[in-house]
């Protein structure tokens, strides 16, 4: 997608070295940052230089690439891929992808391995493009009826920052969008600030200014009034993990949102390529949910009156304060899930029909 009218993908490999969006610095500093070892490929999860599920992925199988340029011993690989997977706990596509790139490197030999591992961290990306553009046109036809009914501009609700900027292209939850405002169906979005870290003010509203999308940004605790004035046609959130049986992990807040959906009758959908299922929790309670650093709640960080980006303290030194990433929203207040194979109902019946047929 475009920044300042000129098309870019948040990840891509270039003389032996992985080049990124540096995420922490958006929206007031375009920066595209080098990761040259599989250190930086993990700091830059860590620290969420890259975020969004399916870019995390994406960046532990180029990680793999860096670890193997650097020594390709397998103790070396195994300890890297280890170290990939922990970088961030929640969402399952961090695994998946690591699983993925060390099956394919399993017993090939020294002088091929990084040929293919660099060939597979790269499929890894191409699908997930095809993935987020197929997701885009399944979802354009529930906001295609929407407005066929409605006459008028169709106001769609997100949260978290479920854009291209968490992919490689196109998002999961902001791809019908995309595809929607491509076939010009007037579409206004309201974005969830989404406290503590502003994924959805800083990146989401970011994004969609950047591809002249009509967007608003919430308060996190606004969309309940909106949707009981009816101002919300649809909500659209991605998942960093959705269960077999459709429960859905997200960041932390989507669950209110979809309790206040299912209050007012308004469709709560998520987006979601098949990279993030996790087939083998049963429980929702088994996820492990991602506690972060309680400076991000007690300090903001934004311009100042000479265009400097600085950090100020916003709490009382002395305060606690608890900072939980992700929550789980239960299948049941789930309209639909929204794949690259279809739309397909929330519960294990639903993703098998889809998936294991
Ligand atoms: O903590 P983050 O910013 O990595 O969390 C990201 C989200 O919660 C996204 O909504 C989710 O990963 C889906 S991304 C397509």
């Amino acid at each position: 997608m475009k920044i300042e009218g000129k098309e870019y993908r948040t990840i891509w490999f270039e003389n032996n070295v992985v080049k990124i969006i540096d995420q922490t610095k958006l929206p007031h500093k375009f920066i595209i940052k080098d990761l040259k070892t599989v250190k930086d490929a993990i700091k830059a999860i860590k620290t969420m230089e890259v975020r969004g599920a399916p870019l995390i992925g994406a960046t532990a199988a180029y990680g793999l690439v860096l670890a193997i340029i650097e020594n390709n011993d397998q103790t070396f690989l195994k300890k890297s891929s280890e170290d990939l997977i922990n970088s961030r706990p929640t969402a399952i596509n961090l695994k998946w992808a690591v699983d993925r790139m060390m099956k394919k490197i399993s017993g090939v030999n020294s002088d091929q391995i990084l040929n293919i591992a660099l060939n597979e961290a790269k499929e890894i990306c191409e699908e997930d493009i095809k993935f987020c553009e197929n997701i885009g046109l399944n979802g354009l036809k529930i906001i295609e009826e929407i407005y066929n009914k409605k006459k008028g501009t169709v106001n769609i609700l997100t949260h978290c920052n479920a854009g291209w900027l968490a992919t490689i292209n196109w998002g999961t939850a902001t791809s019908p969008i995309y595809h929607a405002h491509k076939k010009k169906i007037p579409v206004h979005v309201w974005v969830d600030e989404t406290r503590p870290r502003n994924q959805g003010a800083n990146l989401t509203s970011y994004e969609l200014n950047e591809e002249q999308i009509p967007n608003t940004i919430i308060a996190d605790n606004t969309g309940g009034i909106l949707m009981q004035r009816g101002e919300v046609d649809m909500c659209i959130v991605g998942t960093d993990r959705t269960l077999a049986t459709g429960d859905v992990c997200n960041k932390i807040g989507t669950y209110l949102k979809a309790l206040s959906a299912k209050d007012n009758n308004v469709p709560f959908y998520v987006a979601l390529p098949s990279s993030t299922i996790d087939w083998n929790i049963k429980n929702y309670k088994e996820i492990p949910i991602e506690e972060r650093s309680s400076e991000e709640l007690s300090h903001v960080e934004g311009l100042d009156e000479s265009g400097n980006v600085k950090k100020i303290q916003v709490y009382p030194k002395k305060s606690k304060a608890m900072n939980l990433a992700f929550d789980v929203t239960p299948a049941k207040y789930v309209t639909a899930l929204i794949t690259e194979k279809g739309i397909c109902e929330a519960s294990s019946k639903g993703l098998e029909n889809l998936f294991k047929r």
